[in-house]
């Protein structure tokens, strides 16, 4: 690991005492969490009308969990993911990372889009070097005698999180033009954890590839959140896909197709750590796919529709005693 290169912990006291293991328990646990109170978004529309985008979200994300964010197309996802990575500021309610409220773009996310995040004129070995970097040593701060040994340990990790995401060291001279979409979002994902963040925000990051090409990406993802368990929030409108990456499924709806009703939250669905798929769980992965998606559409109004037995279901996945 690349020292100085992780995101300053603001809210980590570093005069707290070795011994009150409680406290940095309780700390560590409030620096990665993501806090969403009552955020409700709304946009100008004709006639001095508004169109509600999302309507009351309210949601608390713990240290380490996977959440994906389901629903359809068009139900507010990446505005929500936008306003975690404080590009965009919610109408109402407020967002908190770590402990504080985002106000601007917010550098202790790693943000990964659907594609197009590379700079098209730098190589792969430029892209994956220039967060940390430019994070550390500003221009003029390049001529001091540190960089050079600064910029050295940064190539090795740069080689380093090639090789974890499957790419050769030849692929380091690249330009992203000469990379296939799966190679791109490969190092996309490398370029975001060059930078250590705990929080790690994806926007349809796999949904512009190849079906083979996104489940091995897929697989990727979920060894890197086993390995190091950063808090990820995962947009996508890819149900089965949701299934397999999450720990926790969130599941955007609207209610009603007026401009005044904006999406709510119509499911929260906690889901064991190992991960769901057809493969491993046959009829009863699509089974849960096709009650997953009632919701997705909207023919469930709110979580308090769950019928008892479903509720039943959802208690025992969420304490993974029924590994569906
Ligand atoms: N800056 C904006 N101004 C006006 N409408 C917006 C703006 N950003 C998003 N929207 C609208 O909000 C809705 C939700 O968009 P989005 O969050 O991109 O949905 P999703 O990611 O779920 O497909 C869309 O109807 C979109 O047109
Ligand atoms: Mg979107």
């Amino acid at each position: 690991m690349v020292s100085g290169m992780s995101t300053p912990d603001m809210t980590v006291p570093m005069a707290l005492p070795a011994t009150d293991s409680r406290a940095v328990a309780a700390t560590v646990r409030e620096t990665h969490s993501v806090s969403i109170e009552n955020v409700s978004v709304s946009y100008p529309i004709a006639n001095k009308a508004r169109r509600t985008v999302l309507e009351n979200i309210s949601l608390k994300i713990e240290e380490g969990e996977f959440v994906v964010l389901l629903g359809e197309t068009g139900c507010g996802k990446s505005t929500l993911l936008r306003m975690m990575l404080g590009q965009e500021r919610p109408t109402s309610g407020q967002i908190s990372v770590a402990g504080s409220v985002v106000e601007r773009v917010d550098a202790r996310s790693g943000y990964v889009p659907q594609r197009y995040s590379l700079f098209p004129d730098r190589t792969v070995l430029e892209n994956l070097c220039m967060g940390p970097e430019t994070s550390k040593y500003h221009i003029l701060g390049r001529l001091l005698p540190g960089f050079r040994a600064f910029r050295r340990e940064v190539r090795a990790e740069a080689c380093r999180q090639l090789a974890h995401m499957g790419l050769q060291q030849s692929d380091a001279s690249k330009y992203p033009h000469q990379l296939s979409g799966g190679m791109q979002q490969r190092v996309a994902i490398a370029q975001t954890l060059m930078m250590k963040n705990r929080v790690l925000l994806m926007d349809e990051a796999f949904s512009a590839l190849d079906p083979a090409t996104r489940s091995s990406l897929q697989r990727l993802l979920r060894n890197v959140w086993q390995e190091t368990r950063p808090t990820v929030v995962f947009v996508t409108h890819n149900t089965a896909e949701a299934l397999y990456l999450g720990t926790r499924v969130v599941v955007l709806a609207r209610a009603s197709r007026e401009d005044s009703c904006g999406s709510h939250v119509a499911l929260d669905l906690k889901l064991a750590d190992s991960g769901m798929s057809l493969r491993t769980h046959g009829q009863q992965f699509l089974d849960l796919v096709d009650h997953v998606d009632s919701f997705s559409r909207g023919d469930r109004k709110t979580t308090l529709d769950v019928s008892s037995e479903e509720l039943e279901e959802r208690t025992l996945i969420s304490h993974g005693e029924k590994q569906i």
